[in-house]
């Protein structure tokens, strides 16, 4: 007989010891049953075999169920950290263990759908950042080529020329700071320091500094200036946000449309909104515009010179500074964004 621990040996060995068992009580039955009669042996052999019986098996299912499950319960508990399992023979330990074998099943399948959405982030993102990269290093090399090929002579076209390779270069490096921008916001080094500001300056500040690009788009800028609202934030920071969405709002604005920086008093904070008459953002575009390198219109924004990473430096700056961004857009319509900074305390400068 095998000695492995399989349901058919436990069944074998219960069976052949309850076999050795019986016949010792039926042995010792029957040298005292001179004085009983056949029932009352029948009666005290059935009892004396069924308690048994029952002991042998009752035994022998503890044992094999403890032994068996405890490895099981030790193998899922490397992850679940959980200790050991202590086997009650009233409640049905299997269908138990069955369902934390299940529960321990889905925590793995949730595990690795992560870890799959991680990998193919990080492929993505690896993608997007190559073919951003090789755009305009690739019209850099077509430029120079030509130059060296004889353009260099022509005044007609070399400063012309230089200064496409330069807008390329100029491209590239905006994307570089960029990229440093989101990792350094993610690896959680970016230093927010705050400090009272006023945002409508601010706000006023960085609109007179895009003036001629709003102007070359026929864009014209509008803040209500009248009132002051200061509010805590890293100024810096605040100021990358409040260009990338009045940028945006040039780059996917229509011909003499206008763009409005709105301030709203909220109690503990302040409501920030940029308001365009622009193109507009669907429905579905607008549940990814914030992830990273996401562009609605790719030849549109390739035009305007975007690379999608724009709203979502946006989202962690106004984030870290406790605040939250929100958007409503309407095709063809126009698009505001808006975002809450906390009130300046009062009397402070
Ligand atoms: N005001 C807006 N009106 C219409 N579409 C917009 C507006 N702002 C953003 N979008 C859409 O959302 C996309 C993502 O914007 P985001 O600012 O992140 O990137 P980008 O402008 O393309 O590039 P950049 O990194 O230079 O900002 C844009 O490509 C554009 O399609
Ligand atoms: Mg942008």
């Amino acid at each position: 007989m095998s000695s492995e621990r399989t349901p058919k040996n436990v069944a074998r060995q219960s069976s052949v010891f309850i076999g050795v068992l019986s016949s010792v009580a039926v042995l010792v039955v029957l040298r005292v049953s001179d004085s009983l009669n056949l029932w009352a042996i029948s009666i005290i052999v059935g009892v004396v075999l069924e308690e048994l019986s029952y002991f042998v098996i009752y035994n022998a299912i503890e044992n094999y169920i403890d032994h068996r499950i405890q490895i099981l319960y030790k193998t899922i508990s490397k992850v679940k950290g959980g200790g050991d399992l202590t086997i009650n023979m009233d409640e049905d330990v299997v269908e138990l263990a069955n369902q934390d074998v299940m529960e321990w099943a889905e925590g793995q399948i949730e595990e690795i759908n992560l870890l799959r959405e991680t990998d193919s982030f990080r492929k993505d993102f690896i993608g997007n950042l190559a073919h951003e990269l090789k755009t305009p290093l690739f019209n850099i090399q077509g430029f120079i080529l030509s130059l060296l090929e004889g353009g260099i002579d022509d005044p007609e076209i070399n400063r012309k020329f230089l200064s496409k390779a330069e807008k390329n270069i100029d491209r590239m490096t905006r994307l570089l700071e960029d990229l440093d921008s989101i990792s350094k916001i993610e690896s959680g080094a970016m230093n927010i320091e705050l400090e009272t500001v006023d945002i409508v300056e601010l706000s006023s500040e960085i609109a007179e500094n895009l003036d001629r690009k709003a102007k070359d788009a026929n864009i014209q800028f509008k803040i209500r200036e009248e009132e002051e609202f200061k509010v805590l934030c890293d100024p810096n920071k605040i100021r990358q946000v409040l260009s990338n969405l009045l940028v945006n709002s040039i780059n996917y604005g229509v011909d003499n449309g206008k763009t409005k920086v709105r301030f709203y008093d909220m109690g503990d904070n302040i409501l920030i909104e940029v308001d365009d008459d622009g193109i507009g953002i669907s429905e579905v575009d607008l549940l990814r515009i914030y992830e990273r390198f996401y562009r609605v219109d790719k030849s549109r924004s390739r035009h305007a010179g975007g690379s999608g990473l724009g709203l979502s430096i946006v989202k962690h700056i106004v984030e870290a500074h406790g605040g939250n961004l929100h958007v409503r857009s309407t095709l063809g319509t126009g698009t505001t964004f808006g975002f809450t900074l906390q009130k300046a305390p009062i009397g402070k400068t």
